[in-house]
């Protein structure tokens, strides 16, 4: 396995969230009960069975995590255990193999090493994110788990997800539901992101980043956006709330600042209901995730009514030290709490 090192013909002080095909990917294939040990290749394409359960019942699943250059030239890892268990409980709902979470690690471990010239520089604001996927495969046509399936982890080299990093965006709710109330919303897989493509795109036609969807049940709650997770904080500033809801993705971002808000923000920190009527009550908001770190949110449109918090250039004080927090540890310029960094 030839590693280069010579720099990538892209700007890594620049990027957007756009796929990018780097050097090696990881492998693993599961057939008669077992993973095995996996290996690296340089093929970015998969030759899969035409009758696969990933490709026509969308038994699949996915992850995003990210590798960053701290100061020291070292790498962090952040908290890549709870994807592995994430992606366990995903696999476990949809009746797929679970990886255990050494194999998952190391899977992802090896990814960066070998794509190290991908990674952005320190200060960039850049990251290596890191997309680990199980499908089904083999011959099928009934709808029943795969005979055999695939593990895989790339990566590409990102920037924000939502344009301008660290600014403001407007979100729009939508009608749509991404997921039933008993449904597959809490797992990552591939169906949920699906659902959410056309409110998406509407959303984004009516110059909107992203649509909020609703709880799926009576449709007066904030569950979150196609790509995150939100939160809300209190008009007096003491006060993190973010939706609790059994058909959300359960955040990593979102666990993580509920921990940050109470232990190093001195705020109380609760998973409870967001009501889209209660706006109004609430001083800052923000969407939270892996590709959308710390998104704040300036305005929300609800039928006819639009609800400014913050305006285009404007920060809320507690979204930007929650931000800080978060960033410097995943950077390794502030402390992490044990556990939440893995040195590649
Ligand atoms: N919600 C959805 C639908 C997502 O796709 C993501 C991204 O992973 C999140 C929330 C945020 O989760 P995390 O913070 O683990 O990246
Ligand atoms: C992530 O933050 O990892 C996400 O899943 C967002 C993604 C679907 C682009």
């Amino acid at each position: 396995m030839h590693i280069r090192t010579d720099a990538p013909d892209l700007d890594l002080n620049n990027l957007g969230f756009a796929y990018v095909n780097t050097d090696w990917r990881y492998r693993a294939h599961w057939k008669g009960g077992a993973w095995d040990a996996g290996t690296m290749t340089e093929d970015n394409t998969l030759r899969i069975a035409e009758g696969a359960t990933s490709l026509h019942y969308g038994q699949q699943c996915f992850e995003g995590l990210k590798a960053y250059r701290c100061k020291d030239g070292s790498i962090n890892l952040f908290r890549p255990d709870e994807n592995a268990k994430r992606m366990a409980r995903s696999c476990e709902r949809l009746l797929m193999p679970e990886v255990s979470e050494a194999q998952f690690i190391d899977a992802c471990k090896q990814v960066v090493k070998a794509n190290e010239r991908f990674l952005p520089p320190y200060g960039s604001g850049g990251s290596l994110y890191l997309r680990p996927f199980v499908i089904g495969v083999g011959d099928n046509i009934g709808i029943r788990t795969a005979p055999e399936f695939i593990f895989s982890v790339f990566c590409v080299p990102v920037g924000p997800y939502f344009k301008g990093g660290l600014k403001p965006q407007n979100f729009v709710t939508t009608p749509y539901d991404r997921a039933a109330p008993q449904g597959t919303g809490a797992a990552k897989v591939g169906g949920n992101y699906a659902a959410s493509l056309m409110p998406g795109m509407e959303a984004k036609g009516k110059h909107f980043a992203d649509a909020i969807y609703l709880d799926p049940a009576t449709h007066t709650k904030i569950e979150e956006v196609g790509a995150a997770n939100l939160f809300v904080i209190s008009k007096d500033g003491k006060r993190f709330v973010t939706p609790r809801s059994p058909s959300i993705l359960a955040s990593i971002t979102k666990l993580s600042l509920l921990w940050l808000a109470q232990h190093r923000l001195g705020l109380e920190a609760i998973e409870g209901d967001v009501p889209i009527a209660s706006l109004a009550d609430w001083a800052e908001a923000g969407a939270c995730g892996t590709a959308a770190v710390i998104t704040p949110i300036g305005g929300i449109q609800h039928g006819e009514h639009f609800h400014i918090f913050h305006s285009e250039t404007d920060i809320g004080p507690v979204t930007r030290k929650l931000y800080d927090e978060l960033v410097g540890i995943q950077y390794g310029d502030r402390e992490a709490p044990a556990g939440w960094v893995v040195k590649v």
